[in-house]
């Protein structure tokens, strides 16, 4: 595709309706490339996994519907009031790591409030793996056994608290033993197939509240040479061939005020850490376990930075900013992909970050040459640290399109389609949010203009609210998990959705419309996040974030005590789901 091309001429004579149906994560075409994830760090695998073909002159026409068909896997998953992780019938679940359990032979332990997942293959072959999960904030109410306001917290209190943040990296081996145990209470699932922590790892560590971290790229010069201190607020994610987990800083500005206004964990009444250090893309190598913040990414409410590769190689990172109001980012790198770890490495240093302009159909350049920050009448923005470090200011001075509150953004493996979550804005009258499917020129990731609509939306009818994190599975299929909020949860217009919930979407067989089939339910309280499948699609990793969340709140207590039952504390856990008789396809 010639520069200059006008998105209408982009779809080879594809119908907008074509465009729609297409983009919908069933594009029904035989699997004829590599699982685009985290794969072992040789250079075959990181060359073939990178090639990640997109479509030439719009999107191929609708085939398959003998896949279609396959696709009727399992029978849909009624909602219910249940304390328990529910799955469609022929599937079972098993926990794996859950909020306090020990992760390393040096005692680490797995954080609160498990996030984004990240699989990456281990040197031992298909059964080993390591586990990159974020832990995005800490249930203060459940660690403490009791509501603490900030300022009544002790120095302890609030130590305890930063530990629980960041990430872990786990190390996993998959049992390949056919005990047929059970642990009841722990799941429904059969030993065999089930990953599961090494026991003593040296691999396995934790990055957290207080672990250093350099500030890297255009504006690390505002840490003044200093290393910065840890992480939190870490949601989404995303990784890179050279084997790094990326991960989002999101709602940074609720941990360290003084005199905070609302909801505050008043960590800075001990803590005097600048707020400029937070709001970036941690980015951790699994093999040195050493973290850095890319300042080139931008500065916002991260959710998801989701990594591919451009035609000419440039590597492409797509990021949502998670607010009302707020925008959808993508950073093109300067240099291109080489496959070798060294040479690759510092390639999200340097490039250029841009903002989607839905109304005009393009990505506007957030740098010193573009022409309405340059004219910024405050002169705010006439260095690029200047604009990296206010990045969402810059946005709305460039023209980014404000949306209701932008969350995850995957990319199609096969099309190269965009699709990315806006969760909702109860505010402007959006109770249910809806998956956006954008194509990029050419369907070339780099480049800087696209078509857009929406692909699915929320609401009762549809049998699902407020999505955020999306994942590709088999056979090129989407899903979708959602959080509503526990205050809006089973209520008004949410009335239909007690439960958070993880869905498939696909095309109706008869009516070719794209619709959503509930697959997992959580506990109460719960929001799954996380969703990531193996490479070889036989195990999907969800992370059951923040079960019980309301408790001691009105005085009621633990309002869950999953995944230990009685009358545990509700912990967070991260849980493997697989197939007995059903198939994730
Ligand atoms: Fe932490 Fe945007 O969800
Ligand atoms: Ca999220
Ligand atoms: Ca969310
Ligand atoms: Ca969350």
């Amino acid at each position: 595709m010639t520069q200059g091309s006008t998105p209408e001429n982009l779809r080879g004579g594809s119908s907008r309706r074509d465009f729609l149906k297409l983009s919908s994560g069933v594009t029904l075409l035989p699997a004829v490339l590599p699982v685009f994830g985290p794969l072992a760090g040789s250079t075959a695998v990181f060359a073939s996994a990178q090639a990640a073909p997109v479509s030439q002159g719009g999107l191929p026409p609708h085939a398959g519907r003998g896949l279609a068909s396959r696709r009727k896997a399992f029978e849909p998953l009624a909602y219910s009031n249940v304390d328990a992780v529910s799955l469609a019938k022929g599937f079972e679940w098993y926990a794996i790591a859950s909020t306090g359990d020990v992760i390393n032979a040096q005692g680490d332990r797995f954080g609160d409030c498990c996030d984004f997942t990240a699989f990456f293959e281990g040197e031992e072959g298909p059964d080993h793996g390591y586990l990159w999960v974020n832990h995005e904030y800490v249930i203060t109410n459940v660690l403490h056994g009791r509501k603490v306001g900030a300022s009544e917290k002790t120095r302890e209190m609030v130590d305890a608290e930063m530990k629980l943040v960041g990430g872990s990296l786990l190390e996993i081996r998959r049992d390949k033993g056919n005990s047929g145990g059970r642990d009841p209470g722990k799941g429904n699932a059969k030993s065999a197939g089930q990953w599961k922590l090494v026991a003593n790892s040296k691999k396995a560590f934790r990055v957290d509240a207080n672990t250093d971290m350099p500030l890297v790229g255009p504006a690390a010069g505002i840490a003044k040479g200093q290393m910065v201190k840890g992480t939190m607020g870490n949601c989404g994610g995303g990784f890179t061939p050279w084997r790094t987990a990326l991960s989002g800083e999101e709602n940074v500005d609720i941990y360290y005020g003084k005199e905070p206004k609302g909801f505050n964990y008043g960590w800075g009444r001990y803590y005097d850490r600048p707020e400029e250090h937070y709001g970036w893309v941690v980015e951790v190598d699994i093999d040195s376990a050493q973290a850095r913040k890319l300042t080139s990414l931008g500065r916002f409410a991260h959710e998801g930075a989701t990594f591919v590769k451009a035609k000419d190689g440039r590597a492409v990172v797509y990021m949502g900013d998670d607010a009302a109001g707020r925008c959808v980012y993508k950073f093109i790198s300067k240099g291109r992909i080489s496959g070798r770890k060294e040479a690759d490495k510092d390639l999200l240093l340097e490039g250029d970050l841009f903002v989607a302009d839905l109304k005009g159909g393009k990505w506007v350049l957030l740098a010193p040459a573009n022409e309405k920050l340059a004219a910024d009448k405050e002169g705010r923005f006439k260095t690029l640290e200047a604009i990296l470090v206010n990045t969402r200011e810059a946005a709305k001075v460039a023209g980014g399109t404000p949306l209701n509150r932008p969350e995850d953004v995957k990319v199609h493996p096969l099309t190269g389609v965009v699709h990315f979550t806006l969760t909702n804005n109860a505010a402007s009258g959006d109770f249910h949010g809806e998956v956006v499917a954008l194509e990029e020129e050419g369907g070339d990731a780099g480049a800087l203009r696209f078509v857009y609509d929406t692909y699915i939306a929320g609401g009762r009818k549809q049998g699902f609210s407020c999505p955020d994190n999306l994942v590709f599975g088999p056979e090129h299929s989407l899903w979708v998990c959602t959080d509503i909020s526990d205050s809006a949860m089973g209520r008004g217009a949410h009335a239909d959705f007690p439960r958070n919930s993880m869905l498939r979407v696909e095309a109706d067989t008869k009516t070719g419309a794209t619709v959503a089939r509930h697959f997992l339910q959580s506990p109460r309280d719960a929001e799954i996040t996380g969703p990531s499948f193996t490479p070889d699609f036989k195990t999907l990793f969800v992370a059951i974030q923040h079960p019980g969340e309301s408790s001691f709140e009105d005085d009621k207590g633990y309002t869950s005590h999953w995944p230990d039952g009685g009358s545990a504390k509700p912990r967070s856990t991260l849980i493997g789901v697989k197939e007995t008789s059903g198939r994730f396809a």
